[in-house]
């Protein structure tokens, strides 16, 4: 097993930037907007500083500095990232700033400045993403991003779709229920359950695909097994035979450093409530320029445009939005930005690689269901224990230990930069104790 997974910090590493977030408190600090009225005022919000990463993802005080900006209740430990994760306290302050704002005066020219925001949002993910602003769309979370994808193409008897049949019912179910409509066939994809290498993951598309193949969907990062598919590889192997591609990237953006046009994906969707650790019901959509015309609207509400210019006006306008949550993106990616995302991507990889061996120390006879490969897998580790129904070990951990855990696909645990070696001694005693009750 890697447990010295070594991370690559040559890109986005920014430790000035680190620097500069710990100086923010007064520079973010704006006159009250509830006193003076003005509109288009950005309300403030308090970030705590941080000090430099001195020793990369090791180095636990650091990450212990970085739990203080959540506020998770006192004595519990939250691994369970791929269902949802906490936000920092700052980006909690901008939406409740920006819902009181907006409570407090509705008028027309006062949430104005949330299409602004929203304009910005956009410009700054399409950076984040290395694609561009008119490539990404902001919905309300992966699951409506894919369904815009399934419901937004025209597929006909002679189609064949390819799902990996690890895929969350909304890449899964959602294209079988289409299919039945308009008649075209959806081939299900399975892996070997314990892949030696990207290739055998590779391998299990790349023989069912025929010349009536015209889109793979697949997850990145399975959330029943943790198995981490190689994104780059199977969207190459697509695009050499004119096969579009939807990632569902609800278990890898926020967690992995990513970089979409490295990918080369056609659509990847994803939330901003998992990985990337807020704000609540946001999601994004990303759908490549050259393949954009392909895709219809579902919704039409009131201001889309027929001679709309991005992606996000052709596919998002969905009438009042909770306009509030969307502007704390920004904050949420200064903070990616300012730990950096290689040391994010390291840090949880560090994170699962130790728990892994843990479990493998002290429970031997424990069966793990994501790879031990760090290459193979992501932010997830599920694993059984003989003898244990995973609902009931996943039941008494959150009440006799306080760790908030998943019964999916086994034992579920998914930590996160708010977790520290600390907390996975705690999670492995604990288990350690329910394998002896
Ligand atoms: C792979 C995958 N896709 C989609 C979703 C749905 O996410 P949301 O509920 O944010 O739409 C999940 C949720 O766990 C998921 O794991």
């Amino acid at each position: 097993m890697k447990l010295n997974y070594k991370p690559d910090f040559s890109k986005n590493h920014r430790r000035t930037f680190l620097r500069q977030f710990g100086a923010g408190i007064t520079a973010l600090a704006v006159p009250n907007i509830f006193l003076n009225g003005k509109a288009n005022t950005i309300p403030p919000i308090n970030k705590i500083p941080f000090l430099e990463l001195s020793q990369d993802f090791q180095d636990e005080s650091y990450w212990e500095m970085v739990k203080k900006q959540f506020i998770i209740a006192p004595g519990k430990i939250m691994v369970n990232a791929a269902n949802l994760c906490p936000s920092p306290h700052f980006v909690n302050e901008r939406v409740a700033n920006y819902s009181q704002d907006l409570a407090s005066d509705v008028s027309f020219q006062n949430r104005g400045k949330f299409g602004k925001e929203r304009g910005r949002v956009i410009k700054r993910m399409a950076k984040f993403l290395n694609v561009d602003s008119l490539e990404i769309g902001i919905t309300r979370n992966t699951s409506e991003s894919n369904n815009i994808v399934v419901n937004g193409l025209d597929f006909g008897a002679e189609d064949e779709i390819l799902i990996w049949d690890q895929n969350h019912p909304t890449n899964n179910i959602a294209w079988e229920q289409r299919a039945r409509r308009y008649g075209f066939v959806v081939k299900k994809i399975s892996v070997p359950s314990a892949p030696e290498s990207k290739a055998d993951l590779v391998k299990a598309f790349k023989d069912q695909m025929s010349p009536r193949t015209r889109l793979i969907a697949f997850s990145h990062i399975s959330n029943v097994s943790g198995i981490a598919l190689p994104a780059k590889e199977i969207c190459q192997m697509a695009r050499e035979q004119n096969v579009l591609t939807l990632v569902d990237g609800a278990q890898s953006f926020g967690f992995l450093n990513l970089d979409l046009r490295a990918m080369g994906c056609d659509f990847y969707s994803s939330s901003t409530h998992k990985w990337l650790m807020g704000p609540m019901e946001n999601g994004i959509l990303y759908a490549r320029k050259a393949v954009m015309d392909k895709l219809w609207p579902n919704i039409i509400a009131a201001g889309w445009k027929e001679d709309h210019q991005s992606l996000d006006e052709k596919v998002c306008v969905l009438g009042q939005r909770n306009t509030p949550s969307t502007p704390a993106i920004i904050d949420i990616i200064d903070f990616h930005e300012t730990v950096g995302t290689p040391n994010i991507e390291a840090r949880v990889r560090y994170l699962n690689a130790y728990l892994k061996e843990q479990i493998r120390k002290k429970l031997p006879n424990a069966t793990f269901v994501t790879p031990l490969a760090s290459e193979l897998s992501g932010g997830i580790t599920i694993f059984r224990l003989p003898g244990k129904e995973p609902r009931m070990i996943f039941q008494k951990l959150y009440e006799n230990y306080g760790i908030a855990g998943a019964p999916t696909g086994g034992i579920r645990l998914s930590p996160h930069i708010y977790c520290t070696s600390k907390d996975m001694d705690r999670i492995v005693e604990a288990l350690v104790a329910l394998a002896g009750d």
